[in-house]
């Protein structure tokens, strides 16, 4: 099986960055103090595919966001993993293509896609270093 890894270690807080994974863009989101905040105040029972935070992230690398940058509803690759893109009402990532909103923790939270973007099966292999798949 084929895997990736990436070296994390110039990603700034607020930044996201792609990398790509089996031909797809995956995300790989430095969060915020504030974005985990926002994250962890929603209630989760409220949501179209209930997870929370911890359920989307390792332990112990909660700042850590990493996603497949492929939206749920068509596939296609949702804005905000780059400098000055849209973020989307929900301050995480926005699907243009048929207006999908996702917040700081990937969820779906206004539009057409039926899923939070799918978290890949990964592991740090060092505080820096992610390996993808
Ligand atoms: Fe993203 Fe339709 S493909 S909203």
């Amino acid at each position: 099986a084929s895997s990736t890894e990436v070296d994390i270690s110039s990603i700034q807080p607020g930044q996201a960055v792609k990398a790509v994974f089996r031909k797809q863009p995956v995300f790989i989101k430095h969060l915020t103090a504030k974005e985990i905040a926002a994250a962890d105040a929603v209630n989760v029972g409220s949501l179209r595919d209930p997870q929370s935070l911890d359920e989307r992230v390792k332990e112990g690398h909660r700042e850590w966001l990493i996603t497949m940058g492929v939206c749920t509803h068509l596939g296609c690759v949702p804005l905000g993993a780059g400098e000055g893109e849209n973020k989307g009402e929900y301050g995480g990532y926005f699907c243009p293509c048929h207006g999908s909103h996702y917040d700081t923790a990937g969820r779906i939270r206004k539009g057409p896609a039926p899923t939070n973007l799918e978290v890949p099966e990964y592991e740090f292999t060092s505080d820096t270093i992610v390996q993808i798949g």
